[in-house]
Parts: C-alpha cells; structure tokens; sequence
C-alpha cells in the first residue's frame, strides 16, 4: 500500500473510532495531549471482549495457567534485576533545525516535521550526537522528591509476574510446567509515538508467562508460538494478514535466547502485534539474586532443584484492538452506493444487536421496548427508533453491529420479528420467544 493510501486508510478508521464512539483523543478540549487515548462507549465494549477471549483462552479454559493482577508501583530493585534501569533504553536524537526528537535507529521512516514529504535524513536538519534515553516513567512515592523515594510506573506486566512466582506456586498447588496469566497497564516514555493507538505511552498488555523444566523449553516455544497464532485466527483476523517474524541476533531482548513476534499487516506495513519470547531462567535467577531469596523448584518426581525457563507470550491489548478494528474495516461498493462496515466477528462486536420499531407508532415500539429489556439481560443491545430504517441499518453497520431486530406490523400479529445479518444484509422471519436462542447460536 503507498504512503498515501495507508495513511488515508488510517485517517478514516480515526474518524470512524470518533464517530461511533470507539475511540478519542484523551484531553481533547485542551488541545489533546499526544499519544494518548480514551475508550468511548463502543471501544470500552470491544476492549473488554479481546480481553475476556484472551482470559478465556489463556486462564478459564485450561488447568496449567492461573490469572494473577499485581501492582503498577513495585519495589525499584525490581526494575534492576529486570535490567530495565540500565538497558531499557532506545537511542535518541534531536533536530537543531526543527526541535524534533527522534529515535536515531528509525530516521529513515520517520517524515520531518517542517517538510513531512521527507524524511529526517533527506530534509536537511542539522542532528545531535546520539544519546540514551531510559523509557521508564518515574515518579516519586510519598509526598517528598527525593531520589530515594523514586519508583517507576512498570514498562511491561511480566515482572509483577516472576517476582509472585513462589506466592502462586504455594497458593494454588501448580506443578511445573504451568502458567501465570496477567493483563494490565504498561508505560513506556516512547520517543516517537505514531499510528493511532499502535504505539502510546500508556497501553494494556496481556501476558503469560509459562514456567517450565530446562531442556524442555525449546519444545515449549514451539507449542505457545502456534497457540498464538491460532488465537488471533480465532478471532477471525484474516489469516493472509498474519506472519511470524523471527528476532535475528542484532534485536533480540537482553533477556531472550529466542524470539519470535506476531506481526500483522496494517495499512503502514507489517508490525509486531505480539512478542513470543524464550527468556531461559534470566528473570528468576536475576530475582534470586537480588532479592537474596530462594526462588528454586522442587521436583518432587525427581526429587531434581531448578530455576525453572519461562515461555513469555506478551500481547498488546490496545494493538490487538487496532488490529481488529483494521481487519474489520471495509468501504464495500453495492449497487447504488458504498456502505462502511465494520466486519467486527459476532463475539468481539460491542453490540450484539440492534432493536428498531419500523416506524414510531401502532404498537412496535412497545413490542421493540419488550424485546429490548428481554434480551438486555444476556448480551449488549441497543434500542434505535430515530430515523428511516435503513439509516439505522448503516448506522449499526459502520459500529460493526452484527445483527439487527426489526419490529413490523406482521410482528404485532404473528409475534415473529426480522433479523438482519449485517454481513450478508440477508433478513429472515424469527419468532419471538426463539431470538435469543438463535442469536446466542449466531454469536458463540
Ligand atoms: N514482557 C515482554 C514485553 O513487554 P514487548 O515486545 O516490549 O515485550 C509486548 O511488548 C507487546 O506489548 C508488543 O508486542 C505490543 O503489542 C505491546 N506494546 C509494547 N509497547 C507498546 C506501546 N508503546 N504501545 C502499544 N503497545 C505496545
């Protein structure tokens, strides 16, 4: 796809997200503040259900993984043996000319922003040296700033993880190899934050961290990297938009003896959607170390003691969205006209269904109000009587809603309804007293 075009794609699915209520500039009636957003109504939904597919996936389905939700502030020695104080850092660079800040290893796709036709290496500028820049936020815990009170809001979810380790290990009988499941937010000071909600400062992660005997990692990786990308096909991403990238030596992570991410294909390229990560005993033996505790295994069967290898899979909630959102998103040309719609798969889709009286008399909003408050107790759906019913079809279409009720005179006689499936735009004649049957179907 051309600069162009992607960057047209992008700019409608924004505008899109703003007016169905998906997503917002965070702060906009100050001016906005960069690189941070807000759910609105429609996103908090979506959100949620990427969340409870990955928790179901990950934690309620299986019996080797438990759900676990530790802090945002940990104890600061945590981020030393993590490595992150002195490694977690990205080379940086700032523009004399134009007061830009750039990360100095991305100059070459990042647009200059006096001459956004160019790039930073081709605009001109006059560069600094390049320095290090640390990514973690900091802040101070207590009322005074002194550097001994400084804490960091955590860069990534997995370390409350490891250093619970023993905590869940002892309080809920797991054996390895098992699993610590977490989602929660991460922080990260990025130096150039872009493309809408793919890269921010404040995003979601949802990790897992699979403990296992060494020596069997290799074969761990293997089973979590094909998990993984079967979870997203699940979740009805195209499949064709969907590729493993492997970590050469030059990139991979200070903790990691391989690597490999989940990368998808957004209209600005293909990116990392998904880190899978063999990071061996690095972060226990590190934790063991620098706490001075005891953080081996005991296997009882062998009566063997080790620090056990961890299989990370560490997933972007707030990408995986964007992913879905991108993935969804089609201007589709009918007859007369273009309809927008979202192809958002039943089970992620905010809202289930939408609910319409033809038209605002003789009865049908009473019978479409009924059908509403019946159904609202199982599942998201919304009441819409304003307007002509097929501005209320496009209207759920362009939300990604997949299925919409509508209520006619023939409802009143025979207690049947229509139900439109957005997909196909096909209707059918459903009873009453089966719609939550069928749709609970349509929607599992
Ligand atoms: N614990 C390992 C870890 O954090 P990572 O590859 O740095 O690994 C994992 O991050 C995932 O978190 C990424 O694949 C991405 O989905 C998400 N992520 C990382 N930085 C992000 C950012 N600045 N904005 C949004 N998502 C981000």
């Amino acid at each position: 796809m051309s600069q162009k075009s992607a960057d047209s794609t992008m700019s409608k699915i924004v505008s899109l997200c703003k007016r169905r209520g998906y997503i917002f500039q965070s702060s906009e009636i100050y001016g906005g503040l960069d690189s941070c957003y807000d759910y609105g109504p429609m996103g908090v939904e979506l959100k949620k259900n990427i969340k409870e597919f990955w928790w179901k996936s990950m934690v309620r389905l299986r019996e080797d993984i438990v759900g676990l939700d530790s802090s945002i502030l940990m104890h600061p020695r945590i981020w030393e043996a993590s490595g992150h104080v002195a490694g977690f850092v990205d080379p940086l660079v700032d523009c004399k000319t134009c007061k830009g800040r750039f990360r100095a290893d991305q100059l070459e796709s990042m647009p200059c922003p006096r001459k956004p036709s160019k790039m930073v290496t081709e605009c001109g500028g006059e560069l600094t040296e390049v320095r290090e820049f640390n990514l973690m936020f900091r802040t101070h815990m207590g009322p005074v700033a002194e550097d001994a009170a400084v804490v960091y809001l955590r860069p990534e979810t997995a370390q409350g993880i490891y250093v619970n380790y023993n905590n869940v290990l002892q309080s809920s009988r797991q054996k390895v190899p098992f699993g610590i499941a977490q989602i929660g937010k991460a922080f990260r000071n990025e130096i150039t934050p872009r493309n809408f909600i793919f890269r921010t400062r404040e995003f979601e992660q949802m990790e897992m961290q699979f403990f296992v005997k060494p020596g069997t990692d290799t074969e761990w990786f293997e089973y979590w990297k094909e998990q993984r990308i079967q979870w997203y096909d699940k979740m009805g991403i195209r499949k064709a938009n969907l590729r493993f990238h492997q970590h050469g030596d030059g990139e991979l992570a200070h903790y990691a003896a391989a690597a490999f991410d989940v990368e998808y294909n957004f209209p600005f390229g293909w990116k990392e959607l998904e880190g899978i990560h063999n990071r061996t005993d690095f972060d226990l033996q590190r934790h063991q170390e620098y706490s001075g505790k005891d953080l081996q295994y005991f296997e009882e069967a062998t009566r063997e003691r080790f620090i056990p290898f961890i299989i990370e899979t560490s997933a972007g909630c707030d990408r995986t969205l964007l992913t879905v959102l991108v993935d969804a998103y089609e201007e589709e040309e009918l007859e007369k006209d273009t309809r927008t719609v979202l192809h958002l798969a039943p089970q992620l889709a905010p809202v289930k269904a939408g609910i319409f009286p033809l038209v605002k008399r003789d009865g049908m909003p009473e019978m479409a109000h009924k059908i509403h408050d019946e159904l609202k107790k199982h599942m998201m759906v919304y009441y819409d009587e304003g307007g002509a019913v097929g501005r209320r079809y496009r209207r759920q279409d362009e939300a990604g809603t997949p299925f919409c009720i509508t209520v006619d005179s023939q409802s009143l006689e025979d207690q049947t309804v229509t139900v439109r499936e957005r997909d196909s735009m096909q209707q059918e004649r459903i009873a009453v007293d089966g719609l939550f049957e069928y749709l609970r179907s349509r929607i599992d």
